[in-house]
Parts: C-alpha cells; sequence; structure tokens
C-alpha cells in the first residue's frame, strides 16, 4: 500500500512490458507512464523544482514559467499546484487539446505559439517567448529543461538505477531523444557501472539533435528543431531515426495487444527492434523506455482521419488489417541508422 500526502510521491517504477510474443525480440518497455503526471517528465520537474528551492531562485511569489511541448507542462502543474506557485506553460500548436485543458484544471496557464521563429521553428519561437517573459517581470522563474542539471540528474538519480536493479546484465539500453534529459542522464549513470552497456538515442526522422535535416515531425515528445544543449554525444554508442510511418505502426501494433502508448514510445520501439533486428541480438537483455501512455494522444496517433490527412492511405490501411505477425516482418523499420563509435 502506498499512501501520500503530495502527488509527486507516487510513481511507479518496477513496471516493465515484455514484447518478446509482440516483436521479434525480446525487448523489456519500461513503463514511466504510471503517475500522476501521466509520464516520465514528472521525475524531471521534481528535480529541477526542488534543486531551484535550494539554491534559493524559487521562492513564494515566484511564478515558473516552461517551454513544454505537453508532457512537462502537465508535471510542472501538478507541483506547481501541489506547492503552491502559479504556472505559466509555453507551448505551441502541436500541443494536443486534451494536454492543455489538463494543465488549465490543474490551475496554469497556457500560452500557444502558432507562428515558427524563421531559424529555430516552433521551438525557437517557444523560447523567444519565454525569454521576452523573463525579461517583463522578474517574479517568472525559467528552469529551462534544455539547459537544467536537474533534468537529466533526476534520471541518473532514479530511472537508470532503477533498471540496473532489475537487470544486472543489462547490455543495451534504447532511450528516445528529446531535450535528452533522460537520455544523458541513463547514459552517464551506465557510464560508470559494474559492466559496458551500449546506449542507443532513439530520434525521429526530421529532428535536428544528430545533425540530420529537418523536415515535418507531427508527434510531439521526441526530436528537435535546434540541438539540444544537454547532449553529449561522446555518451552515446549508437542512434536509430525512425519515420513517424513506423512509430505509427508501431504504435498500433502495440495497441492491438492492449497496450496503449504514447508516440515516442512508437518510436523507440520500432527503433530498437530494428536495431535488435540489424545487431542479430537474440541472447542480449535489452530494455526500453517508454515515456508515457497513449490517451492523450487519441485525436492524433489513434485517429484514423488525422493518420490518412498525415500519413496518407497507406499506413491506415495496413493498421486496419491487424497486427502483422511477427514472424512475417522482416523489413527494417527505421530510415537511417548511424554508429557514432568506430
Ligand atoms: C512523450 C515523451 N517522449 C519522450 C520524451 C523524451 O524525454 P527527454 O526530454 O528527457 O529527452 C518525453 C519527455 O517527457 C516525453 O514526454
Amino acid at each position: 500500500m502506498a499512501v501520500i500526502s503530495v502527488p509527486q510521491a507516487f510513481n511507479e517504477d518496477e513496471l516493465y512490458v515484455d514484447l518478446r510474443s509482440m516483436f521479434r525480440h525480446s525487448l523489456f518497455l519500461k513503463c514511466e507512464g504510471f503517475n500522476f503526471a501521466g509520464s516520465i517528465k514528472l521525475k524531471a520537474a521534481a528535480e529541477m523544482v526542488e534543486s531551484a528551492e535550494r539554491d534559493g531562485l524559487l521562492t513564494p511569489g515566484s511564478i515558473l514559467i516552461e517551454s513544454s511541448s505537453g508532457n512537462l507542462g502537465v508535471a510542472l502543474s501538478i507541483i506547481a499546484a501541489s506547492k503552491g506557485y502559479r504556472f505559466l506553460c509555453v507551448t505551441d500548436s502541436r500541443c494536443n487539446l486534451s494536454t492543455r485543458r489538463l494543465m488549465e484544471a490543474l490551475g496554469s496557464q497556457v500560452h500557444i505559439v502558432a507562428e515558427p521563429n524563421p531559424v529555430g521553428g516552433l521551438l525557437g519561437a517557444r523560447l523567444d517567448y519565454v525569454t521576452a517573459m523573463c525579461a517583463s517581470d522578474e517574479r517568472y522563474v525559467w528552469l529551462n529543461q534544455y539547459t537544467n542539471d536537474g533534468n537529466w540528474r533526476a534520471h541518473s538519480l532514479r530511472t537508470a538505477p532503477a533498471i540496473a536493479r532489475h537487470f544486472p546484465q543489462l547490455d543495451v539500453l534504447f532511450v528516445g531523444a528529446g531535450t535528452t534529459g533522460t537520455l544523458m542522464g541513463c547514459a552517464r549513470f551506465f557510464r560508470s557501472w559494474h559492466r559496458p552497456v551500449r546506449i542507443v538515442a532513439v530520434d525521429a526522422v526530421g529532428s535536428v539533435t544528430f545533425g540530420c535535416p529537418p523536415s515535418r515531425r507531427m508527434i510531439p515528445g521526441l526530436g528537435a528543431s535546434v540541438r539540444p544543449p544537454m547532449l553529449d554525444e561522446s555518451f552515446i554508442d549508437d542512434v536509430v531515426h525512425v519515420e513517424e510511418a513506423d512509430t505509427i505502426r508501431a504504435c498500433h501494433r502495440l495497441a492491438r495487444r492492449g497496450f496503449l502508448f504514447g508516440g515516442s514510445t512508437g518510436t523507440v520501439v520500432s527503433g530498437a527492434m530494428s536495431w535488435l533486428a540489424r545487431h542479430d541480438a537474440h541472447d542480449l537483455t535489452a530494455v526500453a523506455i517508454a515515456p508515457d501512455l497513449g490517451e492523450r494522444y487519441l485525436d492524433t496517433v489513434y485517429q484514423t482521419n488525422w493518420l490518412e490527412d498525415l500519413y496518407g492511405q497507406d499506413v491506415v490501411t495496413a493498421m486496419q488489417a491487424g497486427p502483422r505477425s511477427p514472424t512475417s516482418r522482416t523489413r527494417a523499420t527505421d530510415a537511417d541508422s548511424r554508429s557514432l563509435v568506430p
């Protein structure tokens, strides 16, 4: 039994889905969506807020402000409500309506940026707005998840040790890259672990994080239009890029087995499966991180019209045909994979 008095005190850290029966390879999917924020961002938000309080940066009367495509916004909304801070979330038009409503229900204010910055895209425009607000009123405190050490530290202190406890023989860890907080926190922890672990970053095609050209991306959470400053590629062994159509296929395949995950989980699973297939990795112990669950994506990833408009009839038809049998799946699903180690 767990009895709590603040919402951030509860987080299910022990749950894994074994994907072997659904896909061709064994992969343990760590579920990070079972907490009051519904995503892995609760840990980063808690660590960033608590360290800002410790440093005296955040005081009663402060107003939190943050750029978020949704999940960090929800997590900060919960912590702000619990601790009595005001919170302004700056997001863009790709933020799901239900996520926005969730933040507003928790008492936060939401500002939606619609016009991309000509150089930095929508993310750049969000950051411009946050900077302007901070310059206009000194009560604003921008934790800045893109540069805040608390973001990656949360995963070094909590996410990675939780994985290490359950998988002492871990060989490879697949982590999606958004701000790269989860990726860098886990990578730093496992760098000094008792055995080498291959850290594989999974990113969306169209994200510039690992030096690829920018292109349209519609699924929030993963990817960036500006290179995340926190990323240190010397900690990363491999990168897999996944097309959004393959993300959608993986999400629907999981859903047909009763596991409704968010879009970035589809990306991570798709990228991980193609990496495992290419590396003939049947004996490896592999874990991937699922950042959230699927209910926030019912109007996008799980909605036929949205899918048809963006990805075409083929993707929808394949999904309506139901799950492919694991043995019939021979094609690698990612668009590109490159090794960062010689
Ligand atoms: C849905 C989703 N996917 C992926 C990520 C990637 O996390 P990070 O920003 O730590 O790279 C997040 C972070 O919250 C997320 O919410």
